[in-house]
Formats: C-alpha cells, structure tokens, sequence
C-alpha cells in the first residue's frame, strides 16, 4: 500500500504499491480549455463567468495574467475547489481584443500555453508587454511563435529564441498563410487569435494533427474560424460576444488513473465530468489496444462547454501487451506518454515510441527524464532521438529526478503505485500541482 499517513508521509515523495485502488474521483479542470474559456472571454465584448474546477498553477497563471491586463472583475472561490473567475473582455463584436494600455509584466510561471496564446492576443492589441516565466518556461522555444507574428505586423523580441518576450501589438495586422514545421496547437491557437485583428483570410496549415480546443471554442463563441484538415482558417477581423463556460475536467489528469487503473489488477476507479474531445481521447484507444479494459460514456457537448463531456471507467487486472505508436498517434498522446510509457514497463513484449520529439522541448526533456527514470526503476529502456523502447525488467526501489516536470512526477507515482516500479521517491512531488493540485489527495482516496 501507499505509506499508510500519506505518500509524503516519511519521506516527502515516497510512493509504495497499493493493495487496491477503488474509488470515484473530480479531476481538476482540463488545462487547455481553461486556458482558452478564460483568455477568448477577456477578448470578447461584455462579462461572463468561466467555472474552473481544482484549477492547476498553469490555469491560476493565466488568471492572475488576465487580471493584471484588467480583465477579471472578480475571482471567486467557492468550498469544492471551484474558482469562478468574472470576466470583462476588452473586445466588441467587431474586433476581438484584450484590454490594458500596455507596460504589463505577465508572469506565465511554468504554462507554455499560456504565454504562446497571450502573445497571439496580445498581437493585435497596441501597447506593449513583457511575458515572462520560471526557469523551465523561460528554456523553452519562443521563436515558433515570435517569428510568425513579426511577419504579420507585431514587434516581438526574444532573449535568444526564448522569454522574457517583450510584444508590442497593431490594431492591424496581416492575413496571410502560415505554414508550420511543427503540429502545435498553442503555436495554431497563437497564430488564429492574431488573425482575429487581421484584415482577410489568415490560413494556419499544420503537417498533422492537433488539438482543436481554438477552433471549437472560438467558432462556438461565434468567431469566423473554421477547421478542414489540417487547414484552419480566420477571417478578420472579427470579435464575439462573452459566454459562460463551465471547463470539464482534464484527461491528461484522468489518464494517471486510466493508466493505475489499467496496471492494478485490484482497481476500479469512475470519473466523472472528463472532457472527451475525441482529439485527446487518444489515451483511452492506446491503452484499449494494449488490452486494458476502459468503459466510456459521452453525454456530448453541453449549454456550458463546447466540448464533450462524460464518464470514464477503468476496471484493472487485464494484462497488457506491447504497443508501436508513431506519426499522427503520438500527436494524440502527446501529453500522456510518460504515463504510457509505464503501462509499455507492464506489458508484454517491446513497445516503442517514434516521431515524439517535441516531448524534448516541454517543461523538461520529457525523453531523457522518461527514459532515465524507467531504467532506475529496472525496466529495460533505450533511448531514441524521438522516443523510446522499452519492455518489462525487474522492478526495484529508485528515486526519480523530475526537474519540476508535473508529468514526470505523477508518472513514475502511478509506477510505484502499481508495482511497476518498487517503491520510489520523487524528488519534487509538489510540482504535480502544476496541472493536477490534488493529485496526491486523490492518490490517497484511491489507495488502500
Ligand atoms: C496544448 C498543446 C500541446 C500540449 C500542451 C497543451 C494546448 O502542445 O502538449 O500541454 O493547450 O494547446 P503543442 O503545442 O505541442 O501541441
């Protein structure tokens, strides 16, 4: 079991194997849908609520951001660890924009999200602001959103390649065609919200799939942005009116516990009220074709959330076989392959991970810590240049070095948890906050 005073109890980040894991849970609330209900709001004309569940430190940035620019009348916190954050968007219905005068700081803290899709917004808003963020945002690349928007009319300046990033918007900006190298959906949703305040067609191509959390919450706030493909098109420049949202809870969160419940063969674990956009849903499809046993049930999209919402159900004890996952499948599961690299430390036979090398450049080398910390834990692991291989070893004791990466931490905890790993201690078990602040909580719950 998990020490029984708490996985943090003896040692701060100790995890044992759980005898069982049974239990229903709340997830925090989906990050990329936060992110957007709360930053589209701030550009739209008039006020309305977005109810964010357990909000992780990445969504609570964007928040505090938001309200430095002065778009949040109030934030509310109510006892079910909801926040209700009021917003005022600086918009009208012709022209989509954040309010403020410029000379704003905005502190992103560790959400790449964040800070790509401000500067988008930020874009077409005249005055200038300093984006910055903590060690591990402040390594990541900023030239793949910088770049595109100096094309387009806005004065963006890097400390080589990387934040702070100092942007100073136009009213106008130009439509144009952007081609990215790379299938991001922040670089997309950055370069969609800039072509909201251009005059004409700006057509985003990516060369594979993306989430399209922009494009669904814009169009259902009543922007003109369409999706085709891979193509997605604005046209500028346009606004929309506030709407109420209601953010569902996050399956990448979820996915901890998909994947614990897969591994554990004393598990069944419900979640309710997960987001289901079948654009994230890869997680559930990877782990079926590996042989777990997940039920789902959509109640589709609501009044409150363009997205679908509904039921997950894991039910543990089917054993698992290997998996090859690669191309347009990885973009998928792009967030979850840590914690589906443990599911590939159970299984039978040799899984490998190809084509995942933007997982180098997220809030750690999700590669080189993935592949070290599932040698430490006695798997049989090799190192890619985009992924990895790895099949069953023994599992032993180890402690796991996360440089302050949530997914990295909350990953080798599910190993631990489910005997994948014997027992380990993670350096830094605060930082699952990041994106899921319970998550040690809900370990509990569930652990017995
Ligand atoms: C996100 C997109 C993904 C994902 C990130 C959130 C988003 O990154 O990894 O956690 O909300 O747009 P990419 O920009 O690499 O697609």
């Amino acid at each position: 079991m998990t020490d029984p005073e708490g996985p943090a109890s003896s040692r701060p980040g100790e995890v044992r194997r759980a005898t069982a894991l049974v239990g229903g849970l709340r997830l925090p609330a989906d990050k990329s849908v936060a992110h957007r209900a709360l930053l589209f709001n701030a550009m739209a004309e008039g006020e309305a609520e977005v109810t964010v569940p357990r909000p992780g430190e990445d969504v609570r940035s964007m928040a505090s951001a938001l309200e430095v620019l002065g778009a949040v009348s109030s934030i509310e916190t109510a006892p079910d660890g909801l926040i209700r954050v009021r917003l005022r968007g600086g918009g009208t219905r012709a022209a989509a924009s954040l309010p403020g005068r410029g000379g704003e700081t905005l502190d992103c803290g560790n959400a790449g999200t964040a800070m790509r899709l401000l500067l988008g917004a930020l874009a077409g808003r005249p005055g200038t602001a300093t984006l910055i963020g903590d060690a591990s945002l402040s390594s990541r690349p900023m030239e793949r959103v910088a770049a595109p928007l100096r094309r387009i009319g806005a004065r963006v300046v890097t400390e080589d390649g990387h934040a702070p990033v100092e942007i100073e918007g136009r009213r106008h900006l130009q439509a144009v065609t952007h081609e990215l190298p790379v299938a991001s959906a922040q670089i997309l949703g950055c370069l969609a919200l800039a072509g909201l305040a251009a005059r004409g067609t700006t057509t985003i191509s990516v060369p594979g799939p993306t989430r399209d959390h922009t494009e669904r919450m814009l169009a259902w706030l009543g922007a003109p942005v369409r999706r085709e493909g891979y193509i997605t098109t604005v046209e500028g420049p346009a606004g929309f009116e506030a709407r109420t949202i209601d953010v569902p809870g996050d399956i990448s969160a979820a996915a901890a516990w998909l994947v614990a419940g897969a591994l554990h063969p004393g598990a069944h674990i419900v979640i309710e009220d997960v987001g289901l956009n079948p654009s994230r849903t890869g997680v559930i499809d990877v782990l079926r074709d590996m042989g777990a046993d997940i039920k789902v049930a959509s109640d589709g999209p609501t009044e409150w959330c363009p997205e679908p919402v509904g039921t997950v159900i894991v039910s543990g004890g089917q054993p698992l076989r290997a998996i090859d996952l690669s191309g347009g499948r990885v973009a998928h599961v792009i967030d979850e392959l840590p914690l589906l690299a443990m599911a590939m430390a159970a299984a039978e036979g040799v899984s490998t991970v190809r084509d995942a090398q933007e997982l180098r450049v997220k809030e750690s080398d999700r590669i080189a810590l993935v592949v070290e910390g599932l040698q430490g834990i006695g798997a049989i692991a090799e190192e890619l240049p985009d992924g990895w291989k790895v099949s069953r070893g023994s599992p032993r004791e180890a402690a796991i070095r996360t440089e302050g990466d949530h997914r990295i931490a909350m990953s080798f905890a599910v190993a631990a948890l489910t005997g994948v790993a014997g027992t380990v201690v993670i350096d830094d078990p605060a930082c699952a906050a990041v994106s899921y602040p319970t998550f040690w909580t809900d370990m509990e719950h569930l652990a017995s």
